[in-house]
């Protein structure tokens, strides 16, 4: 046992675990093929350049797996419900959405502990996103 550095022995965080940033740049982008490539969900960002929106959710979610704050040293609290009121995402996008998230996480090919949770936040956050009844 180490006595001098403790942190040696404290647990990485799920962050850390499935590969730091690189892993999480590699999700976003993927999944950001997806949209520019769905004429449906791509009308619904508003930007023509999709960069942005990627860097936007790429550091959302390095933060909220116990990476750098950077995502809210930037933004503020992230008030995602808030900040999609203006974009009416109903079933069809939610479903849209979580398909082209689907694709981007198997291409990751994490253990499957790690995807299971990654995939359970990503369905749980999506469902609470909805704001636009059918
Ligand atoms: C359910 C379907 C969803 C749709 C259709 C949707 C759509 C959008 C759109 C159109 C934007 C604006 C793009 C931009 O300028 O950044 C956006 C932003 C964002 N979305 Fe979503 N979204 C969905 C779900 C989610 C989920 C589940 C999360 C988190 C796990 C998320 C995280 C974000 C973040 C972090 C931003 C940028 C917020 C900011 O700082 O301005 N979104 N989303």
């Amino acid at each position: 046992m180490n006595e001098i550095r403790r942190g040696t022995l404290q647990e990485q965080t799920f962050y850390e675990q499935v590969g730091g940033e690189e892993t999480f740049r590699r999700l976003v982008h993927r999944f950001y093929e997806g949209v520019a490539g769905d004429p449906f969900l791509r009308a619904m960002y508003p930007e023509e350049d999709l960069g942005p929106a990627e860097e936007r959710l790429t550091l959302f979610l390095m933060q909220y797996w116990g990476g750098p704050t950077t995502y809210s040293d930037n933004r503020g609290h992230p008030r995602l419900r808030m900040r999609h009121a203006p974009f009416a995402v109903d079933r069809a996008a939610h479903d849209a959405w979580l398909r082209h998230m689907r694709v981007a996480v198997e291409d990751l090919g994490l253990s499957e502990e790690h995807e299971t949770t990654l995939w359970n936040y990503l369905t749980y956050a999506a469902a609470s996103m909805i704001n636009t009844p059918d």
